[in-house]
């Protein structure tokens, strides 16, 4: 297949393209690096150097008409008619989005925009070359929940004037836009929310609770834990979450399906855990908590179970085994 897949370079999106490229699709990726990295993209040419090209750009940018006037992007991401019409994509995986909330929250407009008219002109290709879209939502749709753990039919409890809420109500505002164009337009839309994800190539510096337990261990400085710790989340392994969007993406299923893990651990606990596998030496230093700070966190996946056969494979030890690795491995390169 010919699939289109947004925010290439980010981290979801190299272990989902990475699994697209080896069963041999050809996948374009787009990516305006805000949050990615360089390295994913050159290795994903290096490795697959045919099956994959890439297109630096900001979603926001890509109106049907800025497409059709620039040769490059029209050339990839134009949809052909006639006999050129094997040559659309089949499928767009629709994962631009910076996840970080230290990110999203440099430029909230930004975020916002990315989510309502980024999304919007995903959609909009969508529909032009007749392709299924799979969207990558977020248990944040759920903000600070008073369900728990949380089911798609929680409707949530969202700040709509928070410091969160230029990425919480922009990804509300995609799953409505992706209903619409269901609805109104007979597109097909597949709502991945996803609930926290970790594993190899999460950014170093993206402020994400792991990569930040993982990356201050390394440097042997204390961990940082916001508010009491006492907060919880669950933690998916990327390459379980990866087969749960593919899964869902060729799945009939049209109501949006949460895909995370079923364990739930406090924040001080996770911190005590890297601490003890990475350097028992190590303390933990605590800073306020942010505002909005969702208090629980745990998807209940029996949707995912039922309609997908999906639920998580990879312990935490397991990966958490691997992310460290991954960013000892990282340090060595960087010497
Ligand atoms: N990783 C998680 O725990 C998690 C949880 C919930 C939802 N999600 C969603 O999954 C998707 C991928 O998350 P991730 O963890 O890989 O994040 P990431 O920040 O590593 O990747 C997002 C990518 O999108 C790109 N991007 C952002 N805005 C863009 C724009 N306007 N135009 C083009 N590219 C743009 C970034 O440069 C980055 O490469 C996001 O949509 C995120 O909201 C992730």
């Amino acid at each position: 297949m010919r699939i289109l897949v947004t925010g290439a370079a980010g981290f979801v999106a190299y272990h989902l393209i990475h699994s697209l490229l080896k069963e041999g699709h050809v996948v374009v990726g787009v990516d305006n690096m805000m949050s990615g990295q360089e390295r994913n993209i050159t290795d994903l040419k290096s490795e697959f150097k045919n099956q994959f090209s890439f297109i630096r750009a900001d979603i926001n940018e890509l109106a049907p008409a800025a497409i059709a006037a620039n040769p490059e992007w029209a050339s990839l991401l134009s949809a052909q008619t006639n006999a050129a019409a094997a040559k659309n994509f089949e499928r767009v995986y629709h994962l631009a989005c910076p996840a970080s909330p230290p990110i999203y929250q440099k430029d909230m407009l930004h975020t916002l925009d990315t989510c309502y008219i980024g999304s919007r002109h995903m959609y909009e290709l969508a529909a032009a070359h007749k392709a299924r879209i799979l969207i990558a939502s977020t248990s944040e749709v759920y903000g600070d929940p008073e369900v728990h753990p949380q089911p798609e039919s929680y409707r949530g409890n969202v700040n709509t004037v928070g410091i969160r809420s230029c990425y919480d109500e922009g990804k509300r505002a995609m799953e409505t836009m992706g209903f619409i164009y269901a609805e109104q337009r007979g597109l097909e839309v597949r709502t991945a929310r996803i609930f926290n994800t970790y594993g190899p190539r999460m950014s170093p510096i993206d402020g994400r609770v792991l990569t930040n337990f993982i990356s201050q261990a390394l440097a042997g400085e204390a961990l940082t834990v916001f508010g009491d710790g006492q907060q919880t989340r669950s933690f998916c392994y990327v390459e379980d979450l990866v087969r749960g969007l593919r899964l869902l993406m060729e799945s009939k299923t049209t109501d949006p399906v949460n895909l995370g893990s079923q364990f739930e651990f406090t924040i001080l606990e996770m911190a005590e855990k890297v601490v003890h596998w990475i350097n028992p030496k190590l303390t933990i230093k605590y800073l306020p908590l942010p505002k909005d700070d969702p208090k629980v966190r745990r998807p209940n996946t029996s949707r995912a179970k039922e309609l997908l056969g999906w639920e998580t494979k990879v312990s935490l030890e397991e990966g958490v085994g691997k992310m460290i690795a991954s960013f000892k491995d990282d340090l060595a390169r960087k010497g």
